[in-house]
């Protein structure tokens, strides 16, 4: 695809090359984000940063990538502080941000809202997720983790074997992981939720169609057994009619070390979009994973801010130019990474 100037709403826009190149790119990104050298290749550039629904490392990971390559952000967060309470339109305050900013990362509860504001906007608009739809730049980060974390084990994305356990109807990182993970070749995904919260079936379907091998189960013990990752999600809890309902989902399937250690092949990676659901009735990846080196939860986030990069990068076409405009840093970073 032509990345300078477009949208990104949804892993269905890319193709394998397409993914590849930004892996390629966020590689490059690695010295800016590790703080050891810093670049300003997007001196002057604004990054409008609009979050109608609640997010930590989304946000602010978007905010920093940005930062990171020398651009500012302006951020809207919530409904109640923006003119959508008033009732305007996504058109208006797409056409109204689109004047004040170069790129828009955009959150909303609605599926397919970004896609309507992207419709409208003058710059491109990058989905930070849509509803239970897509997020299309945690799949990427969650791709890139897994890539990395296979490759010292000798294995690769083209047979890759992943368990996905929770919210699977609901849960848009993994609908766009699915997707994504179509791109390779002889994947093998067992998918893991209570009935009432399978996969969506044209997700299903579709990575059937294209030659991948997918099982669906509500058992979690057997289901990880033979797999390189176990990608873990939360009952995604506000997209439930009541708690109740979420109440009765939650916590049904919780990894923990002695059943990673029972049951899991001795390097499987654990992974989760996070935020993890921590409270005593969830905790769908407990506390006790916390030093289990396999657990990739955290690289994950670090990987969040490379993988943003990239896409900002690319879509504003200054690819080329990042170690142009770069120096070392100025101040102590220490071993953080
Ligand atoms: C996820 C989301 O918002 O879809 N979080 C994230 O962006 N990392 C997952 C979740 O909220 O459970």
């Amino acid at each position: 695809m032509q990345f300078a100037g477009s949208h990104i709403l949804s892993v269905r826009q890319f193709e394998r090359d397409d993914v590849e190149r930004i892996f390629e790119v966020a590689d490059c990104m690695v010295p800016y984000a590790h703080r050891r050298r810093v670049t300003d290749v997007l001196e002057g550039a604004i990054l409008g940063s609009m979050f109608f629904e609640p997010s930590t490392r989304t946000r602010v990971s978007f905010g920093s990538a940005f930062n990171l390559l020398g651009g500012e952000v302006r951020e809207t967060t919530g409904f109640e502080h923006s003119a959508i309470a008033k009732g305007e339109s996504l058109y208006d305050t797409a056409r109204v941000l689109s004047g004040y900013s170069d790129v828009i990362a955009m959150r909303h509860p609605a599926e397919r809202s970004v896609a309507e504001f992207a419709a409208a906007s003058r710059v491109p608009v990058i989905n930070g997720g849509d509803g239970s739809n897509e997020h299309p730049s945690q799949a990427l980060l969650d791709l890139y983790t897994i890539r990395s974390e296979i490759a010292s084990r000798g294995r690769t994305l083209d047979q890759l074997r992943i368990a996905m356990v929770g919210d699977l109807r609901y849960g848009r990182t993994v609908h766009s992981l699915c997707r994504l993970l179509g791109q390779f070749e002889g994947v093998q995904v067992v998918l893991v939720s209570p009935d009432a919260l399978r996969m969506p079936a044209d997700i299903v379907a579709d990575l059937r169609e294209t030659g991948h091998k997918v099982l669906e189960s509500d058992q979690l013990e057997d289901s990880i057994a033979h797999v390189d990752i176990v990608y873990s999600t939360r009952i995604q809890e506000e997209r439930f009619e009541s708690q109740e309902e979420a109440d009765t989902y939650r916590g049904r399937f919780r990894l923990n070390q002695s059943i990673y250690t029972s049951h899991c092949e001795p390097n499987t990676v654990i992974m989760h979009p996070l935020p993890r659901d921590s409270r005593a009735n969830a905790r769908e990846l407990d506390d006790d994973l916390n030093d289990n080196p396999n657990l990739a939860i955290f690289r994950q986030t670090d990987n969040g801010l490379l993988v943003r990069m990239a896409l900002f990068a690319l879509i504003l076409d200054v690819v080329d130019q990042v170690d142009r405009h770069a120096r070392d840093v100025n101040w102590y970073t220490g071993g953080r990474f």
